[in-house]
Formats: C-alpha cells, structure tokens, sequence
C-alpha cells in the first residue's frame, strides 16, 4: 500500500492583499462607466457552490462537452506531455483534474498535482480530497491569482498546465495576451499547455447557458454583491438587480450584467464611496469570450505558443488546445 501524502498549501495572497485588491478594484470598477466588477469576486465560498451547480444546468454545456474531450483524449494527451506534474490553473473544485491525474497515473509517471485558485476553501477541500484518493501524490496547492503568481509555481519536473473551463475567455483580450505572454516565458521546453475554450455557436444556444431556467446563473451573478456587502459594508439589494445575458456579436462574447431595477443609492462603507444607480442602468460582472480554433491558434502563435493538436467535441462545441512554447 502507498501512503497518503497530506497536502501543502503555498499562501501567495494573504487576506491582507486580498482585501488590497478588492478595495483597489471595487473602487476603480465601480466609478468607471459603464460600471464594472471583475469577475475573481464572484468565487466566495457560496460562489463556488453556486458555480458547481451551474456545471450540472442542462442549459450548461461547458462542462460536459470539455468533460467528453478528456474522457476520449486523456490517455492520449498524458501519454504524448510525458509529464510528471499536472499543474491546473483555476482548478476550482477539481472535478476535471481526475480525468487527467488518472491519464497520467496511466503512464506511470504521476508525481505531483499543483492546482491554483484564488478561492482558499475551495482549493483546500479538494487538495485534501484528491490526496486521499490518490495515495503518493504529491498535492501542493497554490492559493494565487493567474495574473500575478505564475512565476511562483513549482518549477521542477516535466509539466502539464491546463487550464480548463473556458476560464481563458473571461479575460478581454488584453489580459488574454498578458497572460499567454506570461505563461510561454514561465513555461520551459517539455513542458505542455492543456487550454479547453468553448467554440462560437448558435446564439440561442449560448445566451441559454448563461440564463437558465432554474435561475442558478442569475444568483451567481448577484453573489458578488453579496460579496461586496459582507467585504466592503456595502448595502446592495440583491433582489433590486436583475441577471442580464447577452451575446456581444462584434467581441464575440457572452456578457453578464446586473440592471438597477430603480434609481437608487449604494454606499459602500469601508470605501466611503456613495453611487447612484439609475432605473435600468446596467453593471458589468463577466465576459464569456467564444472561439473559432483559427483565431486561437493565430492567437497562441502570436503570444509565444506552437499548436500541437485541438479536439473538438462532438457538434464543435468545445474545444481542447495542446499546445508548447515556441522557445
Ligand atoms: N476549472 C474549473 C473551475 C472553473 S470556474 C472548471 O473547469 O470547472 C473558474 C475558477 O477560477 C474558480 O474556481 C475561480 O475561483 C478561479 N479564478 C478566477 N479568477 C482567478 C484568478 N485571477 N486567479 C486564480 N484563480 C481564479
Ligand atoms: N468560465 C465560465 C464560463 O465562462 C464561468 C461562468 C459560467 C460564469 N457561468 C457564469 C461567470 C455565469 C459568470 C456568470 O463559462
């Protein structure tokens, strides 16, 4: 029998920079117009529970679709990165990461699972889950934020970083390159990117996956006002914001929004900052970016990356990038 590992935890955002970040954000976001929030508020504790639901909607088919991509090519993928170390940016709850871990467990080369996420529960529950059910596994979790920490990630080994969920198109295009910039210099030869994006289809399609019927999306969106309340001793209403999803055919995007359903005024008490909300005016909480595999591929090239294979799932609604630094 190989004994269980207990898990680490590397802190790379204390509760102090948090707090500095969410003060910082919430007060640039809130006094730009339109007004916005970033999206990384969203995954409280409630948050993440809300978001594991939202994978399960039968409007919500992300996850399935990327979920039958790694059931079909994870062998294939773990077989062809020969890695060692499955690095898994955003890693949420882990569901996915097991999929992987066994593909690569498969090989016989299964070392060490390093997932990072901002959201410090969450990871740690799964950290210590997946320690558990994969006796010798290393699992040291990062808490951290894409953006900023990929330079602290364990180096050592032959890596696989995936970053799944289609997380990559709630960045604007800015950031998107930022990143894939970022992430091609951290990366080293042999290491492998694993990139799941969800594809551009019919709008109907779309809109329905990010409002559906059960209303599960549309309290995830409000959560982060919650959040705001309890953080910032803000004094939102819920209930006097209405879910907003609506598909941006120029960028190609979903969008997320929260409409006033009155004027009103919000103060936001640890930022002595007073808003007024107009009757109908809208806020930005998330974008949801579709792909065509050409224009990611072009995209990834540009930003320091050779494709070396895409798997579309059945219909072309999601799809899966391999891809290596160029140098
Ligand atoms: N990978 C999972 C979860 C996707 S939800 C899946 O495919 O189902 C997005 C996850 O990314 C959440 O767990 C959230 O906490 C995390 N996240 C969002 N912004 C982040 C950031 N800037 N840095 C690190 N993690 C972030
Ligand atoms: N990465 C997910 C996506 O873009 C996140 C997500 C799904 C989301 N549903 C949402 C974010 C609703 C905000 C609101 O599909």
């Amino acid at each position: 029998m190989t004994d269980v590992i207990p898990p680490t935890i590397d802190i790379h955002l204390s509760p102090r920079d948090l707090r500095d970040a969410m003060e910082h954000d919430v007060r640039t976001g809130l006094t730009a117009a339109p007004k916005m929030l970033p999206p990384v508020y969203f995954y409280d504790e409630r948050g993440s529970k809300l978001f594991d639901a939202i994978t399960r909607l039968p409007e919500y088919y992300p996850t399935r679709s990327e979920r039958s991509i790694l059931d079909a090519h994870a062998r294939d993928i773990a077989g062809r990165s020969e890695a060692d170390t499955l690095v898994e940016l955003g890693a949420g709850t882990c569901e996915k990461s097991r999929v992987l871990l066994d593909a690569m467990q498969s090989t016989g080369l299964l070392r060490r699972f390093v997932p990072l996420d901002v959201s410090d529960t969450t990871l740690w529950e799964a950290a210590t889950t997946l320690a558990e059910e994969y006796p010798g596994l290393e699992v040291s979790a990062v808490v951290g934020d894409f953006h900023r920490h990929l330079d602290l990630l364990p180096t050592d080994g032959r890596r696989l970083f995936a970053f799944l969920g289609g997380t990559i198109g709630n960045l604007d295009p800015g950031q998107r390159r930022e990143f894939f910039i970022k992430l091609g210099k951290v990366m080293m030869m042999g290491d492998r990117l694993l990139l799941g994006t969800d594809l551009v289809k019919d709008r109907t399609r779309l809109v329905d996956a990010y409002d559906d019927d059960a209303g599960v999306t549309a309290e995830f969106n409000r959560n982060v006002l919650h959040v705001l309340n309890r953080e910032l001793g803000a004094d939102f209403d819920p209930a006097r914001f209405e879910h907003v999803a609506r598909w941006n055919e120029p960028d190609q995007r979903i969008e997320m929004w929260l409409r006033s359903d009155q004027d009103q005024q919000i103060h936001v008490a640890d930022l002595d900052l007073d808003l007024a909300f107009r009757a109908g005016e809208e806020m930005l909480t998330e974008i949801s970016t579709k792909f065509s595999p050409a224009a990611l591929e072009a995209e990834l090239n540009e930003c320091g990356f050779v494709v070396e294979s895409m798997y579309a799932s059945d219909g072309e609604e999601f799809l899966m990038t391999v891809a290596r630094p160029s140098s």
